[in-house]
This record gives C-alpha cells, sequence and structure tokens, in this order.
C-alpha cells in the first residue's frame, strides 16, 4: 500500500475521488452523512482555499482506497477558528486534520496510523507547533450504534491526541431518512506539541 502527500493541483485532482470516499465511508456509523456531490463541492471549496493543505492518498494500485486531510487551521473554517478563540487558544497554531476516510477492507493494516504521520510531518513543514482534529458526538445509548463497532478514542489516545470536550462546534448534515440537514456536534482532540 503505496501512502504520498498531494498538494496543490495535485491534491485538487483527487477531489472527486476524496468526495466518493468521504460520501462512502462516512454513510457508516458514527457519522451517518447521506451526502451528495453538491454538498461535497461546497464542503471541499474550503479546502484548496488556502495554500497549505495537503491530502494523503492510499492507492492500491493506481486506484484510491483512503484518504486524509490536513491544511493551517488559520485557512480551515471560519467555525472552526471560532471554536478555538472562544477557549483562548490561537488558530494560527495548530494544523486541523480534517478527515481520514479508508474503505472498510483496508482497515486494520496501519495505514490510519500513516495518515497521522504524514499529516503530522506535514505540520512539522509548515512550521507549525500543535494539531487538532474533530469527531463526531453520539449518545452511547444510540440504537442505530452497531454492536461490533470499535471507536477509534483508544488509537487517537495512542497517537497522544486528548480529548477537549470544552472545545467542541456543530457541522449540519443529512441523515438516511431525513428530508433536511440536522446540527451534529463534533468534539476536538489535541497534540500540544509535535
Ligand atoms: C480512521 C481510519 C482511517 C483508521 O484506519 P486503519 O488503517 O484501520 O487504522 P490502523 O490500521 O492504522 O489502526 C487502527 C486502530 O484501530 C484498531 N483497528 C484494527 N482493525 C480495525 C478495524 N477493522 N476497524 C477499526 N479499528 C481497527 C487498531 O487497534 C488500531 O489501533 P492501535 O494501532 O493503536 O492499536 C478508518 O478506521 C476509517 O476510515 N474509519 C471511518 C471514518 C472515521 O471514523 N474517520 C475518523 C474521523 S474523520
Amino acid at each position: 500500500m503505496r501512502l504520498e502527500t498531494l498538494d496543490g493541483a495535485a491534491a485538487r485532482a483527487v477531489l472527486p475521488a476524496l468526495a466518493r470516499l468521504r460520501i462512502a465511508v462516512f454513510a457508516e456509523w458514527p457519522y451517518l452523512y447521506d451526502g451528495d456531490a453538491a454538498q461535497e463541492e461546497a464542503y471541499l471549496a474550503t479546502l484548496l482555499a488556502g495554500r497549505d493543505a495537503a491530502i494523503v492518498v492510499a492507492r492500491e494500485g493506481e486506484e484510491p482506497v483512503g484518504m486524509a486531510t490536513c491544511q493551517p487551521m488559520g485557512e480551515s473554517y471560519a467555525m472552526v477558528q471560532a471554536a478555538f478563540r472562544r477557549r483562548g487558544l490561537d488558530p494560527a497554531r495548530f494544523c486541523y486534520f480534517g478527515e481520514s476516510v479508508l474503505l472498510p477492507a483496508f482497515r486494520g493494516r496501519g495505514i490510519g496510523l500513516g495518515f497521522f504521520a504524514a499529516r503530522e510531518a506535514h505540520a512539522r513543514r509548515l512550521g507549525l507547533q500543535a494539531t487538532a482534529f474533530c469527531s463526531v458526538v453520539r449518545n452511547a445509548n444510540d440504537p442505530r450504534r452497531p454492536p461490533s463497532y470499535i471507536p477509534l478514542d483508544g488509537f487517537w489516545r495512542r497517537r497522544g491526541y486528548v480529548p477537549r470536550p470544552d472545545l467542541s462546534c456543530v457541522f449540519h448534515w443529512r441523515e438516511p431518512g431525513d428530508a433536511a440537514e440536522t446540527p451534529h456536534a463534533l468534539g476536538f482532540w489535541l497534540k500540544d506539541s509535535l
């Protein structure tokens, strides 16, 4: 399995594949995202609007089977920056990790670990001192949670990330069976030194 970090035009070229992977992977618990191409286009526009974003791509042969994104938080969503400022944290110190999506058949082989290593390397190249990402906050008693689901919390803690329940923001998306988007709280995880 090959991992490569792309930026600029090369990153732009894989955006349609990133949208397909996001729609496929985030359809599952815990995200339950009923996404479409138009929503994806709007979401991903922010990613490459700045200069220093990167996309890490995992390929099986030529086919992308997973991707992870990152960008300086200062170039990222205003809502994310506002959440950090509200808690007295300077967004300019952080590299924001947007998402990691890997098709289920390729999980458990260390690719997720490689996504973190490659994005932290990108953050260091940019001279940033800290990294952060967010994940959806779900009710532990939600009946839609599959019994076999393994939370990623342990994996994130072992990578040095610490949950910050005091730091959160709200993204909107439509869940399957719903006619309209609904609000979803996302909680942040931080790593303060790289
Ligand atoms: C996050 C994700 C990319 C991780 O990918 P991965 O290649 O399976 O990760 P790794 O193989 O590097 O390791 C995953 C960790 O989960 C565990 N794991 C192993 N097999 C697993 C599996 N089939 N499913 C879930 N977790 C598994 C391992 O214990 C490992 O933790 P450890 O190395 O600290 O012990 C992948 O699970 C995914 O796409 N999930 C759905 C989307 C998501 O929730 N993304 C995160 C928020 S954006």
